[in-house]
This record gives C-alpha cells, structure tokens and sequence, in this order.
C-alpha cells in the first residue's frame, strides 16, 4: 500500500543509538545487574501531593472533553511565570497547551514552516528535531557548535547559515545533550539576526528550571522579539511529570490561534485532572522542582570530578540539565565499540553522542537520572573498565 511522503520525512536518521539503550532497559527490566545511563527521564516519582490533586480533580468529575488550547487558569499560570522570569509581557492568550513540549515543537514546526523553507538549527541537537523540522517539507540547516570551543555558538557561522528561505532559528538552551545555556551574547545574537532577516525564534526551554549558577536567558527577553519569539516548555522534566504529557507553546496570539486549529484535528484538548494537576506543581512544588534541581547538579558535579580524573576521558561540564556530553576518543575505541564494551563487560549503558549531531561524534551522553548509589557504582565500573583497555 501506499504511504504518504511525510512518512519518509519523519523517518529521522538517528534511531541506531538506541539499540543499546533498549537492550540494557529491557535487561534491568529482566532483574539483571544493569545500570541505565542512558535515558532522560527523571528517577524521582512525581511529587505525591500532584498525584492527589490530580485523583481529586478525576474524583470532582474533570474527566470530560476539555478547551482545545487548555485550562485558562494553568495558562495564565504559564504566562505569569514565563512573564516574571522572561519581562515579557504575555497573557493566558499567548499560551497553548500541548501533550509534552515535543507536541508543542511540531505543532509549531507545521504552523511555520512550508515546503523548500529552511529552518536553522544548533547542533548538537535533540534527537527528534530532524523530523519535527522536516515533517512540513522544510530543509534542516545545522549550525554546528564545536566540542572544542564547549559547544558555544559561532556568530559567522551563525550569519553564513541564513539564506533567502530561512523562516526559523530553533534551538534547546539548556541543551540536550550538551548541558549548555545560551550567554547573553548568543542569545542577543540569535535575536539581532532574527529581526534583521524576520525569522523566527523557536526556543525549547524544557530545560530552564534546572540551570545551575545562574541566571537564564530567554531570547524572548531580547527587544523586537514579541513579534517572533516561541518559547516551549513543558512540566515532564521541572516538575519529575515525564508520563503525564504537559507541555506548552507560549507565542503571538495570531500563532497560537493557528496551532489551535491544528491542535483541533491533532489533540483535541488534554485532560482536564492532568491540567489541573499541572496548575497544582507550578503553584505548590517549587520546593521539590528546586531539590531535584540540587540533586542534578551535584551528580553532575560528582561525574565530573570522577571522569577528569579516568584516564581517556575528557567530560564537558554542563551549565544545566540532567546529562553530560564525555569526549572518550583518548580511549582509543570508536564510540560504538566503547558504548558496546562498556555495556557487556560493566552493564552500564551510555549513548552514542553522535545521534545528536557530527558535532557530537567522539562522544558519549551519560544520564544522571539514577539514584546517587547507582551512579556511584557506574563510576566505580567506568574506571574498573577504562583498566581493562591497557
Ligand atoms: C530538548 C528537549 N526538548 C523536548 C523534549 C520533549 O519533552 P516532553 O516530555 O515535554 O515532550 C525533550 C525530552 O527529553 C528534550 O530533551
């Protein structure tokens, strides 16, 4: 039978980093003695008090189809913390809510981009990025941020990546799989040449709650950027709500009336207990979003430290998030052959960096989304196997 040509867009050409990661999940699933650092979903169970709230608001009845753009209430929540973090002005108007922050990144991709459009993407990027861009008929262009500079953005390879058929600029900042946000300059500078060639600017900050050190930049903050900013966000990482499917676009009102009409025929509205729920995390849970935050960073801090000290790799570290990118070239191994070594001698799983990107090739992303005794015991594992390679 015959299938459409969007099929083929979506197809995406990545999928072979996962094999491993399958493998070791299915294993530990199995009760084997295997440790998975290969995933970006948080280990904490959502906060209990968002599970009562949601069963209350299932138990009062909100179980019944729901307003196709969201809870007004949980989006003037979003709009308010987006407009005290971001000093952008934006209302419950300028917010949609979506099934997870990738539902929001294609809804926006199909509102924006046509056939022969191009769409300017930082590499390395999120997995999912190449068939969200190209599912319209847009060309992915990457600008690539190299290992050597710490994945910071290149003005002129910014500037020399536009042509006549850019409509878009987006990126992850804090980034998945580098850990990295965006400075005030790169930021200023996505922004200036947005205005100045009208683009564009598709923001995924499902990663914003969790930068460490420092303040954040939204490129919606930037001057000349209210008519052209879309910022994505979503509760899956912030609020440890992967499995409840939350997200959000916050943009121009004319651009979220667009994706409304797509949401229509895609989504049909969420449920309203989950919303509810939603509304309960951003409200209540700032303590428990701030604990998990602490908790990344000093596993992330621990790895750190670990890795400079093995011999072979070179670990890069993050400004934020949940993983870090490790350069494992001075072990000598192809980066398949060491993610495979690993994996059958240590039972760790790491991933293959360069599903993410060229510019990622020579890497491993490692998680910490394991329990602090897990993550120990993996280093210990990492170091006994490094051993092993003399
Ligand atoms: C950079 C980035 N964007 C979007 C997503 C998707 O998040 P959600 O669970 O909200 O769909 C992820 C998930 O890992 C991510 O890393």
């Amino acid at each position: 039978m015959k299938f459409s040509t969007l099929t083929d867009r979506v197809k995406g050409g990545a999928a072979d980093a996962w094999d491993l990661h399958y493998l070791a999940k299915l294993a530990r699933e199995r009760g084997d003695d295997v440790i998975v650092l290969s995933v970006g979903d948080p280990d904490f169970a959502t906060p209990p008090a968002i599970i009562d709230k949601a069963c209350e608001a299932m138990r009062d009845g909100d179980t019944h189809y729901t307003q196709i753009c969201g809870h007004e209430d949980l989006r003037a929540t979003i709009a308010a913390k987006h407009a005290a973090s971001s000093g952008q002005a934006v209302g419950a108007e300028n917010v949609i809510l979506t099934s997870g922050a990738q539902n929001a990144l294609f809804a926006t991709s199909m509102c924006l981009l046509d056939h022969g459009d191009e769409a300017i993407v930082l590499q390395p990027m999120y997995v999912t990025y190449e068939a969200t861009i190209q599912a319209p008929g847009a060309t992915l262009v990457p600008v690539v941020l190299d290992a050597d500079t710490e994945f910071r953005l290149d003005p002129d390879r910014l500037r020399n990546a536009i042509s006549e058929r850019t409509r878009a600029i987006f990126y992850a900042s804090p980034s998945n799989p580098t850990g990295v946000a965006l400075n005030h300059d790169e930021v200023q500078m996505i922004a200036d040449m947005a205005r100045r060639h009208d683009l564009w600017v598709v923001a995924d900050e499902v990663y914003a709650d969790f930068v460490f050190n420092g303040h954040f930049h939204h490129v919606a903050s930037e001057p000349g950027m209210e008519d052209r900013a879309v910022t994505i966000g979503s509760m899956s990482k912030s609020y440890a709500m992967s499995g409840w499917r939350l997200g959000w676009a916050i943009a121009p009102t004319e651009l979220i009336a667009n994706i409304d009409k797509l949401a229509l025929c895609m989504l049909y509205g969420l449920p309203g207990f989950i919303m509810q729920a939603g509304k309960y995390a951003i409200d209540h849970c700032a303590g428990d979003r701030d604990r998990m935050c602490e908790i990344y960073q000093a596993r992330l801090d621990y790895l750190y430290q670990q890795f400079s000290a093995m011999p072979g790799l070179a670990p890069h570290r993050p400004d934020a998030g949940m993983f870090m990118l490790v350069d494992v070239r001075g072990t000598g191994l192809e980066v398949p052959e060491f993610c495979q070594r690993l994996y059958d001698t240590a039972g760790v799983s790491v991933l293959d960096a360069t599903a993410f990107g060229a510019s990622a090739a020579g890497h491993v992303r490692v998680s910490v989304t394991v329990p602090d005794d897990e993550l120990r015991e993996a280093c210990a594992r990492i170091g006994a196997f490094l051993e092993t390679l003399d």
